[in-house]
């Protein structure tokens, strides 16, 4: 069964190939065999990356703010597909338009399932603010001392593997955590453990928040992320779940494994 896996290049999906039997990474820039010409922007790519493909792994379009649309029409022209596999998150509501719109289009697929992952750990090593934060020594959030399950991108994709490839199809959401939550003081208190390294969290507003943020993305999305921020000051994200381990039968990576392990790996 050959699998196109969107974003296959990113943070998931670059996990998530090595994990099928039949994957094809869909990119914008196809350099290798194995690779298709897939860009959310440019809809005549869409019919050439689903040419014989059974299932999907979908990432919606980055940064927009209503990816129905596009993903409707995707899904519509996707006639070999049966399965669907969407990243979602656990911070988007279901919702008539915008992302939250998303799960009702991929439950409409003969076999499906939703991942909504909490925030990734990658997050504090990648190319994200919060990793500009751990190399500079200060974290600058709006969660104040909210918690966080964080998640390894890797038992996302073990996740996403199985709910492509297992014979009966799971037809349901993932909600996906790592095995505690923490928050983001204490995840600077383990990166400054395993470093020796001062790295300290400052909680700002979520006005202040929106604007740094707005430094480096549209002020619409900024706002957006920032309410994310204050949703997590609530204890939106105070919640830790089995999934990884139900799923994949062994348990979510701790975020001081994960950066232990990113530590010997750099
Ligand atoms: N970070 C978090 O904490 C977090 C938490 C929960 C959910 N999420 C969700 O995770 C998703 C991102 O997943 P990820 O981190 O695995 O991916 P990612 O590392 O952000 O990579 C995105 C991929 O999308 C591809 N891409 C970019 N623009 C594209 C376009 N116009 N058409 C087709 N492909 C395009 C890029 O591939 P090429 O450059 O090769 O084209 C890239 O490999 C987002 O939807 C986010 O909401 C993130």
């Amino acid at each position: 069964m050959t699998t196109l896996v969107i974003g296959g290049t990113g943070t998931t999906g670059s996990l998530l190939v090595p994990l099928l039997p039949d994957a094809v990474v869909g990119t914008r820039k196809p350099v290798r065999p194995g690779q298709v010409r897939f860009d959310w922007d440019v809809p005549a790519t869409f019919d050439g990356a689903v040419d014989g493909v059974q299932s999907v792994y979908l990432i919606p379009p980055v940064g927009v703010v209503d990816p129905a649309p596009v993903v409707e029409s995707f899904l519509s022209q996707a006639r070999s597909v049966r399965r669907v596999v969407l990243l979602s998150s656990s911070a988007v509501p279901e919702s008539a338009t915008g992302m939250g719109a998303l799960p009702a289009l991929v439950r409409a697929m003969p076999e499906w399932a939703v991942l909504r992952p909490s925030w990734f750990m990658q997050n504090f090593t990648g190319d994200h603010p919060v990793a500009a934060g751990v190399r500079s020594g200060e974290i600058v959030t709006a969660t104040g001392d909210g918690r966080v399950a964080f998640i390894d991108a890797a038992d996302i994709a073990a996740v996403a593997a199985r709910a492509l490839t297992d014979p009966v199809p799971h037809n349901t959401d993932h909600l996906i955590t790592g095995p505690e939550a923490i928050g983001y003081a204490d995840a600077a208190a383990i990166i400054t453990d395993l470093t020796g390294r001062a790295v300290r969290h400052r909680s700002v507003s979520t006005a202040e928040m929106a604007e740094r943020m707005a430094l480096a993305v549209p002020a619409e999305f900024a706002a957006l992320l920032a309410g994310l921020d204050e949703d997590i000051r609530g204890g939106a994200e105070d919640r830790v779940t089995t999934t990884v381990e139900d799923v994949t039968g062994r348990p979510a990576r701790s975020f001081r494994a994960f950066f232990q392990d990113h530590l010997s790996r750099s």
